[in-house]
This record gives C-alpha cells, sequence and structure tokens, in this order.
C-alpha cells in the first residue's frame, strides 16, 4: 500500500506558507509555495527496494494556466517540466501520477516550478515503493 506524506507534516519543506483556506485537502492543510521560479516543495520518502517507484501527487490549481514543475528526486532531475494542469477551482484537488527512481531507504523529492507562477498547491505526496509486491486493485 502506498504510504502519505503530508505537505505541511515536517521533513516536507514548503517555500511559502502552509494554509488551509481552501476545502478538501488532506490532513491539517496544504503547501501554498511562493508564486516564483524554484519555489519548492519537497518531501522525503523511505523506500524499500532501490528501483523504480510510482509517486502520487495531490494537488489543487484554481488558476486558468499549467504550473509546470520539475521533480527532482535526490537532486536530479527525474520529470522535467511536469504540468500540473487546471483544476477548475482551489478547492477541486486531483491526483497526478508519475514513476520516478529511487534508492532503498531515504529519498527527497522536490517539486520545483519553472515559470514564475510557482506551484499549483500541493497538498500529498503517495509512494508506492518498490518491491511492493503487486495488490491487483490499483
Ligand atoms: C490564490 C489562492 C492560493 C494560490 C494562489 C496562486 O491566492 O488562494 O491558494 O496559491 O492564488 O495563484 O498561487
Ligand atoms: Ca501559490
Amino acid at each position: 500500500a502506498p504510504t502519505r506524506y503530508e505537505a505541511e507534516s515536517s521533513p516536507a519543506t514548503c517555500a511559502g506558507a502552509i494554509e488551509s483556506n481552501h476545502a478538501g485537502y488532506s490532513g491539517s492543510g496544504f503547501c501554498n509555495a511562493d508564486n516564483a521560479v524554484g519555489a519548492a516543495a519537497q518531501f522525503t520518502v523511505t523506500a524499500s527496494a532501490a528501483g523504480s517507484a510510482t509517486i502520487a501527487i495531490r494537488y489543487a490549481n484554481g488558476a486558468t494556466a499549467n504550473r509546470p514543475a520539475d521533480v527532482l528526486v535526490n537532486g536530479a532531475v527525474a520529470h522535467s517540466g511536469t504540468a500540473f494542469d487546471p483544476t477548475g477551482a482551489w478547492t477541486t484537488w486531483v491526483t497526478k501520477t508519475l514513476t520516478v527512481p529511487v534508492n532503498a531507504g531515504t529519498n527527497t523529492i522536490r517539486l520545483s516550478p519553472t515559470t514564475a507562477a510557482g506551484l499549483a498547491n500541493v497538498d500529498y505526496l503517495e509512494i508506492d515503493a518498490a518491491g511492493d509486491p503487486p495488490t491487483g486493485k490499483q
């Protein structure tokens, strides 16, 4: 089963503010990062084995344009300019799924926006670590 890491919970970091004014988030809030290139949300996650892991990023983008971000794992770009498309409202949260390479043990996963609009609001990151058996229900 995936493990959830909330954006508002240390050791996650948010280059902006943890807020709770748009309903529908998990936990106690979400990361509203500054509207600037490189204003990142970062998660520290544990993987059970090295290899390819599926991550799910829950976000809301109530603006009218995509808020692209590089996804870096342990400092290296794994996905460049990943689209975080508009969701229609800041209270409409959706999940974006990606596959990333991970090391066994601790990894950092950083969402670093590539435009001056900054990130979408980020709720959490879930990781289904490499080595998990297939569940057949995903
Ligand atoms: C609004 C919204 C914020 C959001 C921001 C943005 O201010 O309330 O939650 O982060 O727009 O455009 O980034
Ligand atoms: Ca913002």
